[in-house]
């Protein structure tokens, strides 16, 4: 056994708080991560550390809901994964990009690919960070959000910090 046992597409992830800044550059505590797998597992494919807008997890803890133009940040690692005396270890190499959502409950751009079902949603990849390159929520996104569709489309039980408090 160990301490922290993952499904090999998932490695771990973080809510930490998180602001924009200048650029879409943001600046935060950032988390970094070892990843044990489980003992016949083979190590992680990739790392995920997720990040929420100043405000959000606050607002969450208080009724459910992310208030509208919350942000959550999901950044994409691939990752080396090792031998060490813990087990077979996964940590973060080159960063992919960024999956980003936008909250907007009523629905305030209708028509617009991106958004719909109470979200913005998007992807940027990171060797070109200021292009949106998905371009139909409902196709690049939705359907695999389908088994969070009740906490609004959020899977909101991989973040301890929303529990508390
Ligand atoms: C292959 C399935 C899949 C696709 C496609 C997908 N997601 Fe996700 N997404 C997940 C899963 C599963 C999680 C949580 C676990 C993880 O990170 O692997 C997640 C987590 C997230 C998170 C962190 C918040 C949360 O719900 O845990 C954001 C933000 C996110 N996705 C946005 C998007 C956006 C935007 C798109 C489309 C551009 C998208 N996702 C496409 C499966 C998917």
């Amino acid at each position: 056994m160990h301490a922290i046992q993952l499904l090999p597409e998932r490695a771990r992830s973080a809510t930490t708080e998180w602001s924009l800044g200048h650029e879409n550059h943001y600046h935060s505590n950032r988390t970094w991560a070892w990843a044990i797998a489980a003992d016949e597992g083979k190590g992680s494919q990739q790392l995920h550390v997720v990040y929420a807008s100043p405000g959000a997890i606050a607002a969450y803890r208080k009724d459910g809901h992310f208030p509208d133009g919350s942000v959550l940040v999901k950044e994409v690692f691939a990752t080396d994964s090792i031998p060490m005396k813990t087990g077979t270890v996964s940590h973060a190499q080159a960063l992919k990009g960024w999956f980003v959502m936008v909250r907007d409950s009523k629905d305030t751009h209708p028509g617009n690919k991106l958004w719909g079902d109470g979200w913005g949603w998007s992807w940027f990849d990171a060797g070109n960070p200021t292009k949106i390159t998905s371009t139909d929520f409902k196709v690049n996104c939705l359907g695999c959000h389908v088994p969070a569709q009740a906490t609004d489309w959020i899977y909101v039980n991989g973040y301890p910090p929303l529990g508390e408090g």
